[in-house]
């Protein structure tokens, strides 16, 4: 059995992956987060009720667990303070929450560059969501961030606030924005800062405390693979790297304290925002599955972009995370469906090819080239065995087994906690 677990997208994000933290959560001591902001969004179901968050670890609803938002995250801290009020209202009073002091704050300012820097694509904006995220890591590798330590200390907070404000409140003015109040931000800021001094932490130290002990260690990401700063569709990702690979990075922790990789894949494909994503189409079928799997973000309430599942993609994050097994998603959406396609292999200039372009050019110039099989009209919504399943679907998943090499540990038919069917115990 693994001590430790990354679960991680392999997709554009959105693939379920804060269900899934919550079912591995049962069986964790410990959920961490470790890159991204308040640009992730998680819906978790149980008992009825359902709870949108965008920060706190999925792991929070169960009782017991420490949840870990790590140094390579960025937070707004004023979301943190209102989850926290949300978490409250569902019964939990108290939770085991730390925050790294090395994770990088949003601030104000960093939302409205966020928007600056979408106007100055030239009409050719990335689709962020508009949280802060890309400039707020701009300001960290430019070492000009504010960190959830710096918070707690009014002078030195307002120092280091001065100092990103000689430079942003420059740009603001140049593109006709209102500058910010240095004193204004640092009693702001300062304030949150004592409301969320409980929870911060040197989250690295006391991980590998817990790691030492024998403490299961759930790492949960956000984004996709395909969203990745390194190894996705550059320009039009976010600003981290949300793979298996930067989980040591951006939590403190050894490389060699990984056991297990997990990839969360949906039974088709999404996409939020700009960019390039071989696999779409826009038709009834891309209709009912859009509205059937409630495909609209979480964070920014978009309708996503709706394409055939991609096994060159799911490749490609096998490669950069070192996928050990696959779950898969929104299963039940693809019921009712005629026929159902998986994109095996791309055109390109009268080539096959079985790779991701690294060049957005020549990604775009890719033709999916499909295998079509034939759908299942059943409900599958209450199975809770492999068996339970139509013929048609077991072929499905049968298929994106063979191409990808991979074995699925799970699969997920709904929303709710209960409906996930465990094929292969992984944690
Ligand atoms: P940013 O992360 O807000 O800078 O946005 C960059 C790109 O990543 C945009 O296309 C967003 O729609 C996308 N993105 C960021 N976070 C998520 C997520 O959690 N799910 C899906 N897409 C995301």
């Amino acid at each position: 059995m693994n001590e430790s677990l990354v679960i991680v997208g392999t997709q554009f994000g959105d693939e379920g992956k804060g269900k899934m933290t919550d079912f591995y959560a049962a069986d964790a001591d410990v959920i961490v987060r470790s890159q991204g902001g308040d640009n992730a969004g998680h819906t978790i179901v149980f008992d009825g009720d359902k709870y949108a968050l965008h920060l706190i670890p999925s792991g929070i609803f169960r009782k017991g667990k420490i949840n870990v938002l790590a140094n390579g995250m960025v937070i707004n801290p004023k979301t943190l303070i209102d989850e926290l009020g949300l978490i409250k209202k569902a019964g939990i009073e108290d939770p085991s929450l730390w925050i790294s002091d090395r994770a990088h704050v949003i601030m104000l300012y960093h939302i409205v560059m966020d928007g600056l820097s979408e106007r100055i694509r030239s009409g050719k904006p990335i689709g962020t969501t508009k949280k802060g995220i890309g400039p707020t890591y701009r300001d960290k590798v430019d070492r000009i961030g504010i960190r959830m330590g710096d918070l707690l200390d009014k002078g030195r907070l307002n120092d280091k606030i001065s100092m990103a404000l000689n430079y942003h409140n420059r740009v603001l003015e140049a593109f006709g924005e209102e500058p910010f109040s240095a004193s204004e931000l640092t009693e702001r800021f300062f304030a949150y800062g004592q409301t969320l001094k409980p929870y911060i932490k040197d989250t690295a130290k006391l991980l590998d405390e817990r790691m030492k002990i024998g403490e299961k260690v759930l790492f949960e990401g956000a984004q996709g693979t395909m969203l990745c700063i390194e190894h996705g569709t550059y320009p039009y990702v976010t600003s981290s790297s949300p793979t298996a690979a930067s989980v040591p990075l951006a939590a403190g922790v050894s490389p060699q304290s990984i056991s297990s990789v997990l990839g969360i894949t949906k039974a088709y494909s999404t996409r939020v925002g700009e960019g390039v994503f071989p696999t779409e189409f826009d038709d009834d079928v891309a209709r009912k599955i859009r509205e059937k799997g409630h495909e609209y973000g979480t964070t920014t309430k978009r309708p996503r972009r709706i394409g055939w599942l991609d096994t060159v993609i799911l490749n490609h994050a096998k490669r950069i995370n070192g996928l050990n097994y696959l779950a898969v998603t929104l299963l039940d959406v693809l019921s009712g469906l005629d026929e159902v396609r998986i994109c095996t292999h791309y055109r390109h200039g009268g080539r096959t090819i079985d790779y991701v372009p690294s060049s957005i050019e020549r990604f775009y110039a890719c033709e999916p080239v499909y295998e079509t099989w034939p759908g299942w009209d059943e409900d599958i919504s209450s199975c809770t065995s492999y068996e339970d399943l139509p013929d048609n679907c077991k072929i499905y998943l049968n298929r994106i087994e063979q191409l990808t090499d991979l074995k699925i540990a799970l699969f997920s038919v709904g929303a709710d906690r209960k409906q996930t069917v465990v094929l292969k115990n992984i944690f």
